[in-house]
Formats: C-alpha cells, sequence, structure tokens
C-alpha cells in the first residue's frame, strides 16, 4: 500500500494507473477508522483495480472550533487496518496542501437547489460549503471511476449526488449502507469520545428508530416525528437537535410514507451523533 501525502506524487501515481486502463475506487474519510469506513473500502477494492483512500480532516467543513480540535488523528493504526482490507493507496495531505489562506477562510459558495437549507445545513452552515469544496478537490486529483458514500451522512450523500451532476463530474457514486455495532448503534469515529456509560444511553436512539417503524401503517408523519423526538428526549442523558422525516431525495418534508426517510441528530452529553432510518 502506498501513502501519498504530496498532491504531484498521487496525480503523478493517478495518470499512470488511467494510462494502464485501470479503474479506480475511491474513499474519501477523515480517518479514525473503523467497521463503516472498511465497508466502504472493502466494496471499492471489490469493484475495482485500484482502490485508494483519503484520510484529511476537512478544517473548511468544522463550525466549531473545538470539535476540529478534538476530532481523532490515527494515522498509523488507520493506515494498518487499510492494509489488511486490501487498499492500494492512502491520501493524507496537511491543510496548508490543499487550500491557500484565502480558500480557509472560505468564499466557496456552491449551489444546493435547497438541499442544504435543512437538517445539518441549517444547524451547521457552512458545513456542506466545506465538503463540496474538499470533495470535489479530491476528485480532481483522484479521478475516481466509482466513489464510496455512507447512507449514515445521508443529506451528505444527497448533496454529493447533486454536486457530481451540476459539476458534471465523470465519477459513479456509490450509496453505502449503514454498519451498526450489534447494539443498534450506528458506528461513528465520535462514538470514541463516550464514556461506557454514555455508548449505552446512545444505544436507544436506533431501538427508538426501529420501533417508529412499527407507528407507519396507524400513524402520520408528523405524529410519528413528535413521537420520535420525544422518546429520545426521555432519556436521560440525550437531547435531540432535529429528527425531520422527509423525501429521500429532494430532503423537503415527507407528505406521506412513501419514498421518506427519517433523520435524526442527537446529542449524548457533548458528543453529537447522528443517525437515519428508511421507512
Ligand atoms: P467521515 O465521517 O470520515 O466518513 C467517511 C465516509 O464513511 C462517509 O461517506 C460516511 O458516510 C461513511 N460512514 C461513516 N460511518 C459509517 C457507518 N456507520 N456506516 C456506513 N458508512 C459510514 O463524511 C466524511 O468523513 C467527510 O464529510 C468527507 C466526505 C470525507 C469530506 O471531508
Amino acid at each position: 500500500m502506498q501513502l501519498f501525502t504530496n498532491i504531484q506524487a498521487l496525480e503523478e501515481a493517478v495518470a499512470k494507473y488511467h494510462k494502464d486502463g485501470k479503474t479506480i475506487g475511491f474513499v474519501p474519510t477523515m480517518g479514525a477508522l473503523h467497521a463503516g469506513h472498511c465497508s466502504l473500502v472493502k466494496q471499492a477494492v471489490e469493484q475495482n483495480d485500484v482502490a485508494g483512500v483519503s484520510i484529511f480532516v476537512n478544517p473548511t467543513q468544522f463550525n466549531n472550533k473545538e470539535d476540529l480540535a478534538k476530532y481523532p488523528r490515527t494515522l498509523d493504526r488507520d493506515m494498518a487496518l487499510l492494509e489488511t482490507i486490501g487498499a492500494d493507496f492512502v491520501f493524507a495531505p496537511q491543510p496548508e496542501d490543499i487550500y491557500s489562506d484565502e480558500e480557509m477562510n472560505s468564499t466557496f459558495q456552491f449551489d444546493f437547489g435547497g438541499l442544504d437549507q435543512v437538517m445539518e445545513g441549517k444547524y451547521r452552515p457552512g458545513h456542506f460549503n466545506g465538503v463540496v469544496q474538499i470533495v470535489s478537490k479530491l476528485f480532481k486529483y483522484v479521478q475516481p471511476t466509482r466513489a464510496y458514500f455512507g447512507e449514515k451522512d445521508y443529506q451528505q450523500l444527497a448533496i454529493i449526488h447533486r454536486m457530481v451532476k451540476v459539476m458534471n463530474i465523470p465519477v459513479e457514486i456509490i450509496d453505502c449502507p449503514i454498519v451498526r455495532e450489534q447494539s443498534g448503534l450506528a458506528l461513528s469515529s465520535r462514538n470514541e469520545r463516550l464514556s461506557a456509560d454514555e455508548k449505552k444511553i446512545a444505544v436507544n436512539i436506533s431501538h427508538i428508530l426501529f420501533e417508529s417503524r412499527q407507528l407507519t401503517s396507524s400513524q402520520s408523519v408528523q405524529q410519528v416525528e413528535n413521537w420520535v423526538i420525544e422518546q429520545v428526549n426521555r432519556v436521560e442523558g440525550l437531547t435531540v437537535e432535529y429528527y425531520q422525516i422527509v423525501d429521500q431525495q429532494t430532503l423537503q418534508p415527507a407528505q406521506d410514507w412513501s419514498n421518506a426517510i427519517g433523520c435524526i441528530t442527537v446529542y449524548c452529553g457533548p458528543v453529537r451523533l447522528i443517525d437515519n432510518i428508511k421507512y
């Protein structure tokens, strides 16, 4: 497995792969890798001649400096893990390699066609601009045939689909299902910041979401939305930031149960967790 920390070295390798007619599968990450990330990488390994992973904690998508500072950075462990699952290269640059000072203070503005007005976009202003900014740059360097994204970050996935369409980027986006712990808790790098007790509490989030599926035959979208919020807030140690049931494509409030997905953000102590469920 090769490690590139420098854009030029990466681009030279990519040019050679393309010259040799190889397909490239690409998984962008911020590191602190877990089985969720690995499921994406394994799929990239299976479906392509070459599989690459980027590890870059992207400063422009954090609107909270403390969150950025506390984000776990475990490059050596991540590299060892990727080696065992057959990745061919890792791209791990420094922020100054990627961004000019001007870009760092982000003047970048992407047209989201409304996808950024709801949920994460509403509560984390500027977040998705940062995501599009970094992913579009990574796509330019890696020129992947296929790129893999998790449904765990459902709104991000919808926005990436729009980005490649609007920017005309010739890459196939592959949607990958959420990987959960046996307990039901969606795997996340942020789980590392939960104490053992908080982890037990956080399990309730997925359980309540699963249970809410049973209600769809008798209750309206609004009723189930309210029910989930009430149930989660009732658990000591959990506070809902938002729960919205939306259309899977437009992310606008769902009118009925066809094609609906519920997206939740919950604070468990200081840790912000997200999850979602398709109805
Ligand atoms: P990160 O949070 O590291 O996630 C990298 C990829 O792994 C994303 O596509 C995410 O949806 C997926 N993922 C995380 N947890 C998962 C789980 N439990 N099951 C399935 N997939 C999971 O998302 C980002 O990084 C960044 O925003 C990035 C796209 C790299 C841009 O900086």
